[in-house]
């Protein structure tokens, strides 16, 4: 199919634009194959006033280094393009460029003025000072731009070709209490689930569970000795922490304990029935009481998605057979070994992935490497995403050199470590409870229910009870989640319940209440002016005054984004966007009038911009798994 034949149906884009952003597009939505839907992905782009601005001062900056250095091939130029004070952007490059080329700024400006090929979306530009360019936009581009992004179900985002991505998350460990690493973990593992999903994506959850190895044993042999009845209730009560301790006391204390474990994880490798059945039975009691957690939290995760280290057992000898075959393996005291490049400890000695150890068993690094050659081989996946914490960073780096040794991972797959930092009590040191024990995740959420809870019932005493323990709901998680993808994933955070329940500033509840906010004034115009939402839908959207402008700005930053989140799974670049839009929207109703409209036409463009703040807001917050009340 001929892209340039096709006529374009976004009125605002020029043919210059779209022959600007070529290279760029891609035929997205294959599925769609009907003509007015292909040419729909081929031709509908919405890229942000920022995005278009940049490019027509690239073209411009380009053209004239190019022309003062008789270089027709010379690399593009970045505009580097700024927020302005005087107006809505301002394109610095001059200065740099001139001291390069051994010119005067302002001559270098003037160039630029006389070859710009603007197009409407820019009103005026001036030079300014030492050779600043001050851009400003034609507010009335901005309404097509915004009835573009209205029209469409990612709010203008376009999305990539379509991958098959594994995500490696929550994976808590079998008859231990889930700690706040694990919380971390299930939390940015189902925002990265969200957003790729949305965009079309094939994701394959993989709960990575601690399923297997030698503290089965112990756990199993404590399991006999409680007997079975007590165990399990013990254990899918969730009082995980004191089975695992009472199993670790025991084998420290006794050495016939210590001999019945060490027996009984033979027993368990053989394979030997009545074990195995001992063992999935601890199994089971811990998967419903991560599951109640999951519950609690409202993560998509259903259980399907458990795929724990025993599931790879299978695999464990076929992946050393062929990792010897490729000549990988050495053996290193007694256990057979691969040596990754570039990998070393502190006394600059080679450190090894032990793939099988003397004693003949396989541990943590060798189901790492079935998995990965599972996840490349067998499910053919594009894109291998771990979120685990920072500390495993080297062990997963030297997995994915293993697997691109082997052949397994190579281009255009990717693994990434989606890396997080730790949870801190208010004390800075790692949050535990005040035992000194690791809190437990259901206490967590149903405190930050509660706290919730009593804010809801003194703020909103008009509405119903069923609805207010709903909404403490939505905020209590929110908070808790909210607060972990808005602070940097990479950095250490604070949990503070004062804090993440906050009404004020980049908080869940915040947002939430911005949300309702916003539906709350539709509501009352649609109520008092007798309009229906299709008619806001439908409405033409006029950006005049500066408040509606900056606001306008804000929501058609969306898709440009959520481009960057894709990429860097950083959500708090979601969430500082979320707030910038409810502070943008704070001004313009603070200065615009909706309901009280000077006329019906105004009245009605500007509800559309409410509706599409509320729709921007509530699909951004659902992305990071939060829900947005519609009441508050
Ligand atoms: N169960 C491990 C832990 O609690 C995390 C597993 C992470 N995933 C992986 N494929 N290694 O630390």
């Amino acid at each position: 199919m001929n892209v340039g034949t096709l006529p374009c149906r976004h009125a605002v884009f020029s043919a210059s634009c779209a022959l600007r952003s070529a290279p760029k597009l891609r035929l997205h939505r294959p599925d769609t194959v009907s003509f007015a839907a292909c040419q729909y992905a081929i031709c509908y782009h919405v890229i942000s006033p920022e995005q278009r601005v940049r490019a027509i001062m690239s073209d411009a900056f380009t053209q004239v280094a190019r022309n003062i250095g008789s270089d027709p091939a010379a690399a593009p130029v970045d505009p580097v393009l700024q927020a302005s004070r005087h107006a809505d952007f301002q394109a610095n490059a001059a200065m740099a460029m001139a001291k390069a080329l051994k010119k005067n700024p302002r001559e270098i400006a003037a160039d630029v003025m006389d070859v710009v090929q603007t197009d409407e979306l820019i009103d005026k530009l001036d030079v300014a000072g030492p050779g600043f360019i001050n851009i400003t936009l034609a507010p009335g581009a901005l309404g097509g731009m915004l009835e573009e992004q209205r029209a469409d179900a990612l709010l203008g985002y376009e999305p990539p070709a379509k991958q098959t991505i594994v995500i490696d998350y929550s994976a808590p460990n079998v008859a231990k209490e889930m700690h706040v690493g694990h919380l971390r973990s299930t939390i940015i593992g189902d925002a990265c689930v969200r957003l790729l999903e949305w965009q079309g994506h094939e994701v394959l959850r993989r709960n990575h569970l601690g399923d297997w190895g030698t503290p089965f044993g112990m756990l199993i042999e404590h399991l006999l000795d409680l007997g079975e009845t007590e165990a399990t209730q013990e254990l899918s009560q969730g009082d995980l922490n004191g089975f695992y301790r009472a199993a670790r006391q025991k084998f420290e204390a006794s050495e016939e304990f210590q001999t019945r474990a060490r027996n009984r994880v033979v027993s368990l490798q053989s394979g030997d029935a009545e074990t195995l059945r001992l063992w999935k039975l601890l199994i089971e009691q811990s998967q419903k009481y991560f599951m109640q957690v999951y519950g609690q939290l409202e993560v998509r995760l259903d259980g399907s998605e458990f795929v724990g280290e025993s599931a790879y057992n299978d695999e464990l000898a076929p992946t050393l057979e062929e990792l010897r075959q490729l000549g990988l393996i050495q053996t290193s005291d007694g256990a057979e070994c691969l040596f990754p490049p570039g990998f070393s400890n502190r006394d600059g000695e080679p450190l090894p992935l032990i793939v099988r150890k003397r004693d003949g068993g396989y541990g943590y690094a060798a189901t790492d490497l079935a998995a990965l050659r599972q996840r490349t081989q067998a499910l053919h996946a594009d894109r291998l995403l771990y979120v685990v914490g920072s500390p495993q960073s080297q062990h997963l780096e030297m997995v994915y050199e293993a697997g691109r040794m082997a052949g397994w991972l190579k281009p255009p797959a990717t693994a990434e470590h989606i890396a997080f930092g730790s949870v801190l009590g208010a004390d800075g040191k790692m949050f535990k409870s005040r035992t000194g024990d690791t809190i437990r995740l259901s206490d967590l959420v149903n405190e930050a229910i509660e706290r919730a809870a009593a804010t809801i019932d003194e703020k909103n005493p008009e509405l119903s009870t069923e609805e207010r323990a709903q909404v403490a709901q939505m905020v209590g998680i929110g908070a808790v989640k909210y607060a972990d993808l808005s602070s940097e994933r990479t950095r250490d955070y604070v949990f503070d319940f004062d804090r993440m329940l906050a009404l004020e500033g980049n908080t869940a509840p915040y947002m939430q209440y911005a949300h309702a906010r916003v539906q709350s004034i539709v509501r009352r115009a649609m109520a008092s002016h007798g309009i229906t939402a299709d008619e806001i839908d439908q409405a033409a959207m006029i950006i005049a005054d500066d408040a509606e402008k900056a606001l306008a700005m804000q929501l058609l930053r969306f898709a440009t984004v959520i481009g960057d989140v894709s990429d860097s799974l950083l959500f708090h670049r979601l969430a500082s966007y979320l707030f910038d839009l409810a502070t943008a929207y704070s001004s313009f109703y603070n200065s615009c009038p909706v309901v009280d409209a000077p006329d019906a036409e105004t009245r009605l463009s500007r509800l559309a911009l409410c509706r599409l703040t509320a729709r921007t807001l509530e699909t951004g917050l659902s992305l990071l798994g939060i829900r947005a009340p519609e009441r508050m």
